[in-house]
């Protein structure tokens, strides 16, 4: 079989034009070469490092159980034995990103797409577009979580409800993935900790998330996190701390087709904005902050 294609948003005169893939391929783990085994094995053991006490139990939990390690790139039809008898979540292999209707339908049947290939030794500490390290490490460990497993599934089934309702309602829900899926923080008995994939997958971030006094660190509200602006381009300029992830599960029950109604007459927030109703458990300094606009 061919090796499938490395799909990544090309840089033009005119700015980032992304570039989407559809197909689930192979993971072609016999063409890794030795520095791509070498890349996954510094990320790691430098997450590794930093994590404990800064990633949630049931974060850790899951690395443990799926025994990654740094013994190169691991193959997902391994940890596909795994995941399928936990939760009956698997991961499959795609090219790059997806097209948002794609994506969802994978999560709606408890598909994880996991890119194939995994970023360059020069593009350790950033890239701009998921690679295998970030997909896999950062969103796999989560899916053991039997709650959190039911939430990836409930996203993807809203996810086609909200793209069928139109693109602002897509907006509404995309902001609530980046707040909890990816950059998600979580208050729990020993102390404030990490969740989110964009964070754990980040040395960076793992840091600057729990330690920096720049951000905002906000009580989880559904209708706030959904009209509110985010950045892709710097480090979160606020988080949301949910209580665990019952209370993620419980706020997304009900249906949503109201509350996008709702959203559509209300003011759209900047993403470092505190207001008057915010649960607030830190209010950043705003120290160095980029200016200019939010997503
Ligand atoms: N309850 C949401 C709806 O009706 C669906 C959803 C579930 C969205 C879980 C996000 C997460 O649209
Ligand atoms: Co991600």
């Amino acid at each position: 079989m061919d090796t499938p294609r490395k799909v990544e948003h090309q840089q033009t005169d005119r700015g980032y034009i992304p570039v989407y893939a559809t197909g689930v391929v192979e993971q072609p783990w016999d063409s890794y070469s030795r520095s791509d085994h070498a890349v996954w094995d510094t990320l790691f053991q430098r997450q590794r490092e930093l994590l404990p006490g800064r990633a949630c139990a049931e974060f850790m939990d899951g690395v443990r159980r799926f025994g990654l390690g740094d013994g190169g790139i691991p193959k997902f039809a391994e940890l596909n034995k795994v995941l399928r008898s936990a939760t009956d979540w698997e991961v499959v292999a795609v090219e790059g990103l997806l097209p948002d209707e794609v994506f969802f339908d994978h999560l709606a049947n408890r598909r994880f797409p996991v890119s194939w290939w995994i970023r360059k030794p020069d593009q350790l500490d950033y890239l701009s577009e998921p690679d295998l390290f970030h997909d896999l490490f950062g969103h796999v460990p989560l899916l053991l979580n039997p709650v959190f497993a039911d939430y990836m599934q409930a996203y993807g089934r809203g996810g086609m409800k909200a793209f069928a309702l139109g693109p602002e309602a897509l907006m509404n829900l995309t902001r609530l993935y980046w707040y909890t899926v990816e950059f998600g923080l979580i208050n729990t008995v020993d102390g404030m900790r990490i969740y989110g994939a964009g964070i754990v997958s980040s040395r960076g971030e793992s840091i600057y998330s729990l330690d920096s006094p720049s951000p905002n660190r906000i009580g989880f509200d559904m209708e706030r996190v959904m009209s509110t602006r985010y950045r892709i381009d710097t480090y979160q300029q606020t988080y949301f701390v949910i209580d665990g992830f019952e209370q993620l599960f419980e706020a997304t029950k009900p249906d949503f087709t109201s509350l996008y109604a709702k959203l559509r007459t209300l003011p759209v927030h900047a993403a470092g904005d505190v207001l008057d109703d915010d649960r607030v458990f830190t209010r950043g300094d705003r120290k160095g902050w980029a200016t200019g606009a939010d997503t």
